[in-house]
């Protein structure tokens, strides 16, 4: 008998804006298959990105649903359907409530433009230049039901240079995001901690 050959796990991007950290999951050589990407804005640029590298994209448009539960019952039914293990957020912008994260439990992943507990929710940059702190940087986070609360996998400082705006620090913590977030991911799917019922934790940097 010929066992088929391992072909690692199978992970699916959420994204819904202009896709980079997308594009960072798609050229890093990771130890599994993207599947699928999904997007809820049928204008994302994520969606061109995995055209371009021939993954399928599923747009979930969740204005086009009665209700939150509606929309996210569309996105299980989509990652059942490609039998996906790990959900890697990637500037998703809906809160998911319990019925997606209890669906994929231990098995969402997210990253925040923040030092996490600080700054979490949808403008962690502009919070923390208006808060005047010298140091921020980037979180890699297991998703639960609360904003940006999971359990933090990975943390990477980015300091604020005095005097410094907008345009350039969100240009630094994106070029550590495309670093550190293949990296995490790279190593989730290798080690696939959710089949051990234990997860990675506490590799701050
Ligand atoms: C990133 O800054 C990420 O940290 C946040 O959303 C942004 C997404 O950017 N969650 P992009 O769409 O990957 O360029």
């Amino acid at each position: 008998m010929t066992l088929a050959p391992e072909v690692g796990t199978r992970f699916a991007v959420l994204a819904s804006g202009s896709g980079t950290n997308l594009q960072a999951l798609i050229d890093a050589d990771l130890p599994g298959q993207l599947v699928l990407v999904v997007t809820n804005r049928p204008n994302a640029g994520a969606i061109a990105r995995a055209s371009k590298h021939g993954i399928v994209c599923a747009v979930v448009d969740h204005t086009l649903f009665p209700s939150r539960k509606a929309f996210e019952s569309a996105l299980i039914e989509r990652l059942d359907a490609e039998r996906v293990e790990l959900v890697v957020l990637a500037g998703f912008m809906r809160v998911l409530t319990p019925l997606f994260v209890e669906r994929f439990a231990d098995c969402i992943v997210n990253i925040h433009p923040s030092l996490l507990p600080n700054f979490p929710g949808a403008d962690g940059i502009g919070d923390a230049l208006r808060a005047g702190v010298t140091k921020t940087g980037v979180t890699v986070h297991f998703v639960d039901t609360g904003v940006d609360t999971g359990a933090i996998i990975a943390q990477q400082e980015v300091p604020i240079e005095v005097g410094e705006g907008r345009a350039t620090l969100a240009e630094r913590i994106h070029a550590v995001e495309h670093a550190l977030y293949p990296r995490v991911v790279g190593t989730l799917l290798r080690e696939r901690p959710w089949r051990r019922g234990s997860s990675i934790r506490g590799e701050a940097t």
